[in-house]
């Protein structure tokens, strides 16, 4: 065989046996077979060979040809076949560990309030984010132009009021689903645990825009406020330790009358208000405030359709954020980094 196409032959033989990928394959292929390879060259070449040898060089060059071919095709199902075994799942390798994620703190809070409540016989409400007027404050008693309704420092949103409701507001408390619990279920006996997002335009260390109530509401036949403490107390009970207590302070909110803001003694000082013979840092007095709470007006059971001469109830509603940072003895300096999506924090509980 002529010595070029020997020489060719045998650099296409060295350099396939190292090939090991489809790329390097086609490469390969190119290098050698392609318009300007290797042995189109020879073929090439052809032309200015004397006459005597043309033949036999062109029959060696087309028999090496289809050597080339069928090696390339050969190896081409090699490398095939290889991969492919690489690829095949071996079920038995453990899987891979990926970190796990947490639901967020006031998740945590929430589903603990439901199950506290779900164990007396409350049913969980999530009610309105976007609400008329109406049921956040009309229908509390607080009618329009009330001044009370200057204590919930209202966002309200863009939207053409309506003639009934007013306008709409994102709910500034979680008291606005009262009435609509009490159309819901037509007539006692009520027992809510409404849970949801409220809004108040607040920006700074003990407040964001954006934050969670859990309000409840009690009524029924011969309902009175020995059943409001009671109640709360097996709530702080079982959200804060057996040792903590509960006061009713008196205080004023249109829908309730009477009305309390509700206190409970603090973790630090054991409700004593000293630690070390100084005053305790977190509540100064013994007490911290959980919220506000009081008997339902009759004027609120009278728009919820219910008849306040045979029915009475109670209701408080607190703030999630607040009960929470209470319940772990956080001092948390600065409330907002509950969502500031920092993770270093997050991943301390
Ligand atoms: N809605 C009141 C607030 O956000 C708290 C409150 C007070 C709720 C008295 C009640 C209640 O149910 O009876 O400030």
């Amino acid at each position: 065989m002529n010595p070029e196409i020997i020489k060719v032959q045998k650099s296409f033989g060295e350099a396939l046996a190292h090939i090991t990928t489809p790329d390097d394959l086609e490469k390969l292929s190119i290098e050698y077979l392609g318009r300007k390879g290797h042995l189109s060259n020879l073929f090439l070449s052809l032309k200015n060979r004397p006459d005597s040898q043309k033949k036999t060089f062109g029959q060696e060059l087309n028999k090496v040809k289809t050597m080339l071919v069928q090696s390339l095709d050969k190896k081409r199902v090699e490398i095939t076949k290889q991969s492919a075994q690489q690829e095949s799942i071996d079920v038995t390798i453990p899987g891979t560990q990926y970190p796990h994620g947490s639901l967020h703190l006031v998740t945590y809070a929430i589903e603990e309030i439901s199950r506290i409540f779900q164990k007396i016989g409350f049913i969980r409400q999530s009610y309105h984010e976007v609400e008329w007027e109406y049921f956040a404050f009309e229908s509390l008693n607080m009618p329009p132009g009330h001044p009370a309704r200057d204590d919930f420092e209202t966002f309200f949103v863009d939207h053409a009021p309506d003639k009934q409701y007013g306008r709409m507001v994102l709910t500034p408390h979680t008291s606005s689903g009262q009435v609509r619990e009490m159309w819901r279920l037509g007539q006692p006996p009520v027992r809510m645990i409404n849970i949801a997002k409220t809004y108040r335009p607040n920006w700074d260390a003990t407040h964001v825009p954006m934050f969670h109530q859990f309000e409840g509401l009690c009524i029924d036949e011969g309902i009175n406020i020995t059943h409001l403490k009671g109640t709360i107390e097996y709530f702080a009970k079982a959200f804060f330790g057996e040792k903590r207590e509960i006061r009713l302070r008196p205080f004023h909110f249109q829908f309730t009358e009477p009305s309390f803001e509700v206190d409970i003694t603090c973790d630090i000082c054991d409700g004593k208000g000293i630690v070390n013979k100084t005053k305790c840092k977190v509540c100064k007095s013994g007490w911290l405030e959980l919220g506000g709470a009081g008997m339902v007006h009759p004027n609120v059971l009278k728009v919820g359709k219910i008849n306040p001469k045979k029915y009475t109830g109670w209701a408080f509603g607190f703030g999630i954020e607040r009960v929470f940072m209470m319940k772990q003895g956080l001092k948390v300096d600065d409330i907002r980094i509950l969502y500031s999506g920092d993770i270093r924090f997050l991943e301390q509980f």
